[in-house]
């Protein structure tokens, strides 16, 4: 089965910071588990190019926005090397395939009628890259932005989205409707009110006088308005437009993930732009909540931006993606901290996960010369993952759940270490060592494959570090499609080898 994942595309007016990384590590880690599940997985993200907020931060540089652009658009790419995020394809929107297919489209979608041309006065929010109205202000300002919106007046291209508002009402709230479903549940009943309450207006989709921006195929003097550019994306990634059959295998959309900032674009322009140009309509859009540090909006002027770097280079890459998932349930808002992420890793990555291994191999190199034993009996295995319900929780984004769970089976090893005492049992000669210690290698290698998607060279390394010589890919496959996985084999070496967690004592 197809599964097409996107991020947003992120503009280029800053440079990676953790919200971006929030984003882009939890449809990694999706990306990743679909692959396991045995989708076949096309994962998406990429850049947001055009428009007036990238040329005035491209000035305040003083760079050309070309050159500008370049250059920022290479740090996300390089961020998420650093991350290990394993999409298939980064697009840019200034690419020239890019800039092909938008003009199709909007071609195309002129030629049906649905973009008329007509004067429009607003309030514009460079920040936000779209119209305000007044009862969106806070003091004159764009509330997030802080800024005030400028008096825009000009003769536009407008797209008729009032047109699609009951069509798209009812495609939303059909539960049999594939089409447009809307996650969590909040945020779904926050656009159907919008829908059921509020009349629509044509949108604006172009500008007079922004040069850096797509030119419109029908009236070359208009750039295409941003979002609408940046939407597009979507499908100019796929090959809309260009015959080779990708576009028609790929689309519809398996899932658009983002935050809750950019929902109504997704749920309600994009699908409206695709009706018009009928065009099948994204699947799933999932929007989770927006943190804050310490309690206030990351922001420059705050001083307080927590860029990707700084977290792997206190916690290491792999303890980085776990964590930014870790501290709060997707899909709601929350806060995060130093010291939040410190005492997460501390507990969860250090004390739970690294002691767990550490103490396992410790015991096997002491009491069986570093070779895994046979076991005396079969060890009871109560308690394992159960793989149904953590699937579903892979399917439905629950990453606090799956990191509960991972977190359960972890206590419940360590627990067994406690109970047994495989030290006394040592000096008594007892046989059933060899059990104690086979069960709790199996339950390490179980955990290792469970974190795989979130920590995938630390998983790896405990693999290899508890003696498996099986490819942990395949394992991990077995392991998610519900089949069995190998045990532990009875003779092979075990390799201990440093910390794989550091504890961390300072608090920044
Ligand atoms: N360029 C548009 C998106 C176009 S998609 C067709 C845009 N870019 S953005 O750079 O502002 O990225 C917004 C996204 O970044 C959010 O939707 C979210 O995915 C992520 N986040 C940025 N800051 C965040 C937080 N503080 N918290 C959670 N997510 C954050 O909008």
């Amino acid at each position: 089965m197809k599964y097409y994942l996107t991020t947003p595309i992120y503009y280029v007016n800053d440079s990676p910071h953790i919200g971006h990384a929030y984003t882009t590590v939890a449809a990694d880690v999706i990306a990743r588990w679909r692959r396991y599940r045995g989708d076949d997985v096309f994962f998406l993200t990429g850049t947001d190019e055009h428009g007036a907020k990238i040329c005035q931060a491209a000035v305040r540089a003083g760079n050309s926005p070309a050159e500008f652009c370049d250059r920022i658009s290479g740090e996300f790419r390089k961020e998420w090397q650093n991350l290990k995020i394993t999409n298939d394809y980064f697009i840019r929107t200034t690419d020239q395939k890019h800039i092909s297919a938008v003009q199709k489209f909007l071609g195309a979608l002129h030629a049906t009628g649905a973009v008329q041309k007509g004067k429009y006065e607003g309030l514009y929010c460079v920040g936000c890259e779209k119209f305000l109205s007044e009862s969106d202000l806070v003091d004159g300002c764009c509330p997030d932005h802080k800024q005030k919106p400028v008096l825009q007046s000009e003769e536009n291209w407008f797209f008729r989205l009032s047109d699609y508002q009951e069509e798209l009402l009812k495609i939303i709230t059909d539960d049999s409707d594939p089409r447009v479903k809307i996650f969590p549940v909040e945020r779904r009943n926050e656009i159907t009110g919008k829908l059921k309450n509020l009349k629509l207006e044509n949108i604006s989709i172009s500008r007079a006088n922004l040069e850096w921006g797509i030119p419109l195929p029908f009236d070359p003097g208009q750039t295409a308005y941003v979002w609408v550019d940046a939407l597009l994306n979507y499908i100019s990634a796929i090959g809309y437009g260009e015959g080779d059959g990708r576009f028609e295998r790929l689309w519809p959309s398996d899932m658009h993930l983002m935050a809750k900032d950019i929902l109504w674009f997704h749920s309600v322009i994009w699908p409206a732009m695709l009706l018009a140009a009928k065009l099948p309509l994204p699947k799933k859009i999932f929007a989770h909540g927006f943190f804050t540090i310490n309690g206030d909006k990351m922001s420059k002027t705050v001083g307080n931006v927590i860029l990707p770097k700084e977290m792997s280079d206190k916690f290491g890459v792999d303890a980085s993606r776990y964590l930014m998932l870790s501290l709060f349930p997707f899909g709601a808002d929350g806060d995060i901290s130093w010291q939040a992420l410190t005492d997460k890793f501390n507990t969860d990555l250090a004390n739970n996960l690294g002691n767990l291994v550490s103490r396992t191999l410790t015991m096997v190199e002491k009491y069986f010369e570093g070779r895994i034993p046979k076991p005396n009996s079969t060890p009871a295995l109560e308690e394992v993952i159960n793989i149904g319900e953590f699937n579903g929780f892979f399917e439905d984004l629950k990453f606090s759940n799956i990191i509960e769970t991972v977190q359960k089976h972890l206590n419940h090893a360590n627990q067994l270490i406690e109970r047994s005492a495989p030290w006394k049992m040592a000096k008594a000669n007892d046989p059933e060592l060899s059990t104690v210690l086979f069960e709790l290698l199996i339950r390490i290698r179980e955990a290792s494959l469970a974190v795989y998607p979130f920590m995938p060279e630390i998983a790896a390394n405990i693999w290899k570090q508890i003696g498996s010589d099986e490819d942990i890919d395949s394992e991990a496959r077995a392991f998610f499609q519900g089949g069995a996985i190998a045990s532990p084999k009875p003779g092979n070496a075990v390799a201990k080898s440093g910390s794989l967690f550091p504890r961390i004592i300072d608090k920044k």
